[in-house]
């Protein structure tokens, strides 16, 4: 994916009350982009159209030559596993399963990934942000800093050409936020089109392009 371009997106949820409009930008591959501005802003909803989890009012997504606001149900899910990695603002983890299943999740439908290297992968991932050690705990006996640093590694299951990163660093402390970080910008470097909402200032110094949203209305 070389980039996705947003054209004319506009959004709202109920009358009389736009969220988004006539927004225009040029995501490229390589870097890393850094959203800001107010809750409620409209940070989470424009994530969430470019990963096709909401549909636009109007406007055009080009994800390379494929406009994705015209995919219907199960292209759209074709498209997110084979190239968007969500970190969500709310963890959305299995609470139930261990960490490492949770991170294998994503890969039980991909076919492009061997069952026998699924684990491996995940374990791989789960190491970038020193969660591997923790890969037999259930995900609700976690802090909420380490169900973070799982989800990260989740997202990164299918190894994804567009990182959509909400609020990745919300729960934790410098040091993992450091790493976090680091990692978010290494991707970009190796080739990654890298979003990230982040209300934390720190951000600004990896952020290739900075983006301020403000309320419309
Ligand atoms: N499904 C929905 N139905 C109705 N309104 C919604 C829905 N989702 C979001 N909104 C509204 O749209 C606005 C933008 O929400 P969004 O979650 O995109 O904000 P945000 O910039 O991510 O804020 P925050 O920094 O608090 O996460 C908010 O006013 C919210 O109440
Ligand atoms: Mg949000």
């Amino acid at each position: 994916m070389d980039k996705v371009v947003m054209k004319n997106i506009s959004k709202q949820y109920e009358e009389d009350c736009q969220i988004i409009k006539d927004f225009n930008y040029i995501f490229e591959k390589g870097k890393m982009y850094v959203i800001m501005g107010p809750s409620g802003a409209g940070k989470t909803t424009l994530l969430n159209m470019l990963g096709t989890l909401e549909n636009t009012d109007s406007g055009s997504i080009l994800a390379d030559d494929l406009d994705i606001t015209g995919l219907l149900g199960d292209e759209k899910a074709e498209f997110r596993m084979e190239h968007i990695g969500f970190v969500f603002q709310a963890f959305y983890l299995n609470p139930r399963i261990n960490v490492l299943d949770n991170v294998i999740v994503p890969m039980l439908v991909n076919k492009a990934i061997p069952k026998k290297e699924r684990k491996k992968i995940a374990m791989e991932n789960l190491k970038a942000f020193g969660m591997d050690r923790y890969s037999h705990k259930t995900v609700k006996n976690l802090s909420g800093g380490e169900q973070q640093r799982v989800a990260i590694a989740r997202a990164m299951a299918n190894n994804p050409d567009i990182i959509l990163a909400d609020e990745p660093t919300g729960n934790l402390d410098e040091k993992n936020e450091k790493i976090v970080f680091e990692y978010l910008k290494k991707l970009a470097e190796d080739g990654k089109i890298v979003i990230v909402v982040s209300h934390n200032d720190s951000a600004k110094a990896y952020a290739d392009e900075i983006i301020m949203m403000d309320k419309v209305s």
